[in-house]
């Protein structure tokens, strides 16, 4: 495997799922939720462990990306297996964001902040990526599916 591979999907995975899609919930959706009364202690607080939890598995890819693009072989099953138990626990999580999380949102936060919320998005979006940056992961993910996921 192409160590600048590992480097690139680790580099889609910190900007792309955490930065980005992290970034919205924790410092826009979920401060807003709590805005409109729901608990942090609940299910937000379940979904801030959860993305710290993704956050040390990010790290122990970056560690392994580094010790295999150094020559070390070995650290190719360190990468693997910690990149299916991070798959796991990101299926489940956007499960309960979908099914539970955003639900209480919609029950909470009323219609007319949709707008609003939106805008935020695409200004945390434009901030933290940029318009070519962003084009630029979704290039690499498609060349990636296409040689890996064949
Ligand atoms: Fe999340």
């Amino acid at each position: 495997m192409d160590p600048d591979h590992l480097e690139k999907v680790l580099d889609f995975i910190r900007v792309f799922a955490d930065r980005c899609h992290h970034g919205k919930e924790e410092g826009i959706i979920f401060p807003m939720m709590e805005e409109y009364g729901v608990p942090r202690a609940g299910p937000i607080g379940v979904m801030l462990i959860e993305h710290e939890l993704g956050r040390g598995y990010v790290r122990r890819l970056a560690e392994a990306v580094e010790r295999y693009g150094a020559g070390d072989i070995e650290a190719l099953d360190i990468f693997t297996e910690n990149a299916k138990e991070y798959v796991e626990l990101l299926k489940q999580h956007i499960d309960k964001e979908n099914n539970i999380l955003y639900r209480i949102a919609e029950t909470h936060i009323p219609k007319d902040e949709d707008e609003n919320l939106l805008e935020r998005f695409e200004k945390l979006e434009y901030e933290k990526i940029g318009p070519e940056r962003h084009e630029e992961l979704l290039h690499i993910l498609e060349k990636l599916s296409a040689i890996y996921l064949k």
